[in-house]
């Protein structure tokens, strides 16, 4: 069993974000420009947003942190995400999820300006993105892709099971792996909550891409040998072992499945941080698409 070190990929990805962040700004002009909305007090959130402006930091983006509180109104935020669309010294923008129970989230995403929706949510770039049009993927399914490229992992004629349908990690991985391109051609098979024989599915997996957020499930009797194992879940649970009180844990059986898995991704230390690094990478590309 090999590791895929996705802390190890996010660093070269980052690295080469910087450098191209570096070669723009020496050029006198203006460094691309991120802005990130949070709505409400949610602690698993506010880690995630502190790390997406840190990372912004470390590579030269521009970041503008906007904190609304929790009682925020949806009109109120339609306002705050129509100023952005209209800010011209912004290239992209994200409204982190999940938004406080009051507020549609549909329709706040729907009303972010495709050009600057670096997270690739809106129905335009997820339309674009399902023909196969240049669009901006969503972070996690273009980490994933990121590390089964950098790790010269073959996709044309495997077998891919997803475990999850979720909008942003399984319904657009099994899209973009079923498609004509590098990290495409593969046979792909959704599993979900109702889809029976689950074992004889996920036993035909060339490689497996775990993403339905219950820790553990993936256990070794459900992979054969050899198989990739991507592992999307990050659940927080409680654990007497950390400070913190608790840790994350993944959607697979880590110890079990690795002994049999050709390739395996750690959680933490995987996909995790390559996400941050995906909205750094679509966020330099929304600066790009502005200087044409
Ligand atoms: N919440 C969890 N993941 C994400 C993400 O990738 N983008 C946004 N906006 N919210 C999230």
């Amino acid at each position: 069993m090999k590791i895929i070190d996705g802390k190890l990929i996010s660093t070269q990805l980052k690295e080469e974000i910087a450098k191209k962040v570096k070669h723009i700004v020496e050029k006198g002009k203006r460094p691309p420009h991120l802005a990130v909305i949070i709505v409400g007090e949610d602690g698993g959130s506010q880690v995630y947003v502190n790390n997406k402006i840190k990372a912004c930091q470390l590579v030269g983006i521009k970041s503008t942190h906007i904190e609304l509180p929790v009682e925020t109104t949806e009109n109120e935020l339609l306002k705050r995400v129509y100023d952005l669309n209209n800010n011209t010294e912004l290239d992209g923008f994200i409204v982190q999820l999940p938004l406080p129970k009051h507020i549609n989230e549909q329709k706040i995403i729907e009303a972010i300006s495709p050009e600057k929706d670096v997270d690739g949510f809106t129905p335009i770039n997820i339309g674009k993105m399902v023909i196969g049009l240049d669009a901006y993927v969503p972070a996690t399914p273009f980490g994933i892709t990121e590390l089964l490229r950098r790790y010269k992992i073959e996709t044309a004629g495997k077998k891919v099971v997803v475990l999850g349908r979720s909008n942003i990690v399984g319904r657009p991985i099994s899209i973009l792996m079923s498609q004509k391109s590098d990290i495409g051609n593969a046979t792909v098979t959704v599993c979900h909550s109702k889809t029976p024989d689950l074992m004889k599915i996920t036993n035909q997996a060339d490689i497996l891409i775990a993403a339905i957020g219950v820790p553990e499930f993936v256990t070794a009797d459900m992979v054969k040998k050899g198989v990739v194992i991507i592992d999307v879940g990050t659940t927080r649970v409680k654990s007497d072992q950390t400070k913190s009180g608790w840790k994350l844990k993944g959607d697979v059986k880590f110890d079990e499945v690795a002994e049999k898995a050709g390739l395996i991704t750690p959680v933490p230390g995987g996909v995790g941080p390559m996400t941050i690094a995906s909205l750094l990478y679509n966020t330099l590309l929304a600066y790009k698409k502005k200087q044409l």
